[in-house]
């Protein structure tokens, strides 16, 4: 298929751009560059265009003839959800009512929406399927839902099919090495662990040791990224009808506390990494564990990392690689 991805260029796009091109689709990407990297595009072509400007978008679009989109450009850290909210709103969600419009505008017929588990909030339930209740806690998460809602109502009324997917906690990186998690500022637990071990990053604070869970530190089901890459191949393969919308769940089904996934990365870097304990960070559910059974059974899709020394150790050579060849370079 002749696929255009927004968001190609950061973590989550750009290793689902190389699976992709290994699928042997053919790739445009679309990316203002504004936390993505040029360096992760690789074999295909580059529209840089800001999604708030539609103007632009509806002229780039014009007469480009694609079968799908795959929508990752977005704002995402939830912390500056809260101190800037109209950022939020005017990038995920009028970014998305842009694209949208242009792609009914230019006949282009399915989407993959790129959202999460921040749209449910505190989990009611151990595994959260996709009929748990949405009750995001953030602002972040907010904008997110309100996409899937507007994206949904779309899908009734226009031809259109739409398929979310929502991720839990992305970690790992590409097993060349050569691509990997890379935000500034970066506030994810398994890179901010691995920076303070190599010393390229501040040294780690663990957010909260008094949460009701068996160690007392927040349980996360951490997701390798080329499992969500595979993930999104399998949706787009599978948008045949016209007017469908669905959704999906995307975890291991494995939760890990704070302590264990520090435990995995010093495994992995093979030396002890010395942590504080701070105060609880606002906004943390104590548990985010996916059901992705429905995945599973519709997209056929199977998770080939679920362990989580895997994915630290994944996350560890592309932190090298990052610190030796990107950064010192
Ligand atoms: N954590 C620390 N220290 C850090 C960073 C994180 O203790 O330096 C803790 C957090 O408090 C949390 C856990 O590690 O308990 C995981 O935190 P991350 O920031 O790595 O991931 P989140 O679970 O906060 O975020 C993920 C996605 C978000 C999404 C959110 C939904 O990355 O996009 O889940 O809750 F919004």
């Amino acid at each position: 298929m002749k696929l255009l991805v927004t968001g190609g260029a950061g973590y989550v796009g750009s290793h689902t751009v190389r699976a992709l091109l290994e699928a042997g689709h053919d790739v445009t990407v679309l990316d203002n560059l504004s936390t993505g990297h040029r360096w992760a595009l690789q074999d295909c072509e580059l529209m840089s265009v800001d999604l708030r400007d539609a103007l632009h978008l509806n002229q780039q679009l014009k007469g480009r003839r694609f079968d799908g989109v795959l929508h990752f450009a977005a704002k995402s850290l939830v912390g500056e959800s809260k101190s800037n909210p109209i950022l939020y709103y005017q990038n995920n969600v009028t970014g998305t009512a842009n694209l949208v419009d242009a792609m009914l505008k230019a006949g282009i017929p399915r989407l993959v929406f790129s959202s999460t588990a921040a749209i449910f909030g505190n989990p009611k339930r151990d595994l959260i399927d996709e009929k748990h209740p949405k009750a995001p806690i953030n602002v972040y998460g907010q904008t997110k839902l309100t996409v899937e809602n507007m994206l949904e109502s779309v899908t009734k009324s226009a031809g259109f099919s739409a398929t979310c997917l929502r991720y839990f906690n992305a970690a790992g990186a590409n097993n060349a090495a050569n691509l990997g998690e890379w935000h500034d500022p970066e506030t994810h637990l398994i890179p901010n662990a691995l920076r303070a071990a190599a010393g390229t990053g501040q040294p780690l604070t663990l957010f909260g040791d008094d949460y009701p869970t068996p160690d007392g530190t927040c349980v996360r089901d951490y997701v390798h990224v080329d499992d969500l890459a595979s993930a999104h191949v399998a949706a787009i393969g599978k948008m045949r009808k016209r007017g469908v919308f669905n959704t999906h769940n995307l975890g291991n089904g494995n939760g890990y506390s704070v302590k264990e996934v520090i435990a995995a990365c010093e495994a992995a870097v093979g030396k002890e990494i010395p942590y504080k304990v701070g105060p609880r960070r606002e906004g943390d559910p104590a548990t985010l564990v996916a059901s992705s059974a429905k995945a599973r059974k519709r997209l056929n899709w199977e998770p080939k990392h679920d362990g989580i020394a895997e994915i630290a150790e994944s996350a560890w050579r592309w932190e090298c690689y990052r610190r030796d060849k990107l950064v010192l370079r």
